[in-house]
């Protein structure tokens, strides 16, 4: 072999080995979306599990999140966190998809609507266990649910702005999303409680898309179009925010009230500051923990209770410990 040859031979197996070591390195990237780099080592995991929630980077869903990577840790189960990085519904179905695609042991996830989640979820469950969180699809064969009784959540709502306003209030509803299930039995839930209070009317119903930013563009024009509300509820954990935000800004406090759901810290500082008067508290690092236990359960033949109803309370700057007046610790 001349030398020219030589060298062109060891470049070509050099040039071979690494481009072989990226096509394994980023197929396997791609396959896994994105797995933690632990997952080399599967062999130290009993279970592989997918948490698939709403929207990736939500004080919200970190909070199920943490709850979920703590029973994990306890428990030896590889716990992934994958969907939309924003509230996005079709990425949800994909997360999915793929999920069942890479064959994982479980999948907890959102029935956010019968249209497009019962059926996904009835096709993968006939192979991979399902658990909804947070948002139940109670007419699909997902094994069980945990979360809040949103139409309860709803109730406590109701009830608690009959207390709060006296019985006299023109509310605006401010909701997640129209179509999902937790949202409109959050709705329902307090239209009943509300229906044969005299005082209360419910001016108008409109949708934030789970987002902050939206929730306070419909805020401003509530109140520019309805001159007559003064009071909202806001039915997800975003919108009593982006409505506070917009009461903050022109100085409406006073003649506002507000009632939002959960307890993220920008939540909790608008209470302590008055601005938000109450907020139904969820149970999100529980939903979290729990689904890891009961997944577990699933699995291992056990018998898990179909419907674990995590806690639902109000929560008003009066039950608030003094260390979270205007703290940041959202422990709740
Ligand atoms: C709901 C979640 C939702 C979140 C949005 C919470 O109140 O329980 O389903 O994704 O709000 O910010």
């Amino acid at each position: 072999m001349s030398r020219l040859t030589a060298v062109a031979y060891t470049f070509g197996v050099l040039f071979f080995l690494v481009s072989f070591a990226f096509s394994v390195f980023y197929g396997y990237k791609v396959m896994s979306h994105d797995l933690p780099e632990e997952v080399g080592n599967m062999e130290e995991y009993k279970y592989h599990f997918v948490l698939v929630p709403e929207e990736l980077d939500n004080d919200y869903w970190r909070m199920v999140e943490k709850g979920a990577q703590e029973a994990a840790k306890d428990y030896g189960v590889l716990l992934e966190y994958a969907g939309p990085k924003q509230a996005n519904i079709d990425e949800h179905l994909q997360t999915i998809e793929m999920s069942m695609a890479a064959k994982v042991d479980g999948i907890m996830t959102q029935g956010l609507s019968d249209e497009q989640f019962t059926p996904l979820i009835n096709k993968v469950v006939e192979r991979i266990p399902v658990i909804t969180i947070d948002t139940d699809a109670a007419n699909s064969r997902r094994m069980a649910y945990i979360g809040t009784d949103n139409y309860y959540s709803g109730y406590l709502a109701g009830k608690a702005l009959i207390e709060d306003t006296k019985g006299q209030a023109n509310v605006a509803i401010i909701t997640g999303r129209f179509y999902a299930n937790h949202q409109q039995l959050r709705v329902q839930g307090f239209q009943d409680a509300v229906k044969s209070e005299q005082g209360i009317k419910i001016i108008t119903v409109e949708e934030s898309e789970i987002s902050r930013v939206r929730a306070a563009e419909k805020a401003y024009q509530i109140l520019k179009d309805y001159p007559e509300v003064n009071a909202f509820y806001g039915t997800s954990a975003l919108d009593g925010i982006g409505i506070a935000q917009v009461v903050d800004k022109y100085k409406k406090n006073d003649t506002i009230y507000i009632i939002g759901f959960d307890t993220l810290p920008e939540t909790l500082d608008y209470i302590s500051k008055g601005i938000i008067k109450a907020t139904v508290a969820q149970e999100p690092y529980e939903m979290g923990y729990q689904s890891v236990q009961m997944m577990i359960g699933l699995i291992e033949g056990k018998t898990v209770p179909p419907i674990v109803h995590t806690n639902t309370r109000i929560l008003r700057a009066a039950d608030m410990p003094v260390s979270h007046l205007g703290g940041r610790e959202a422990g709740y």
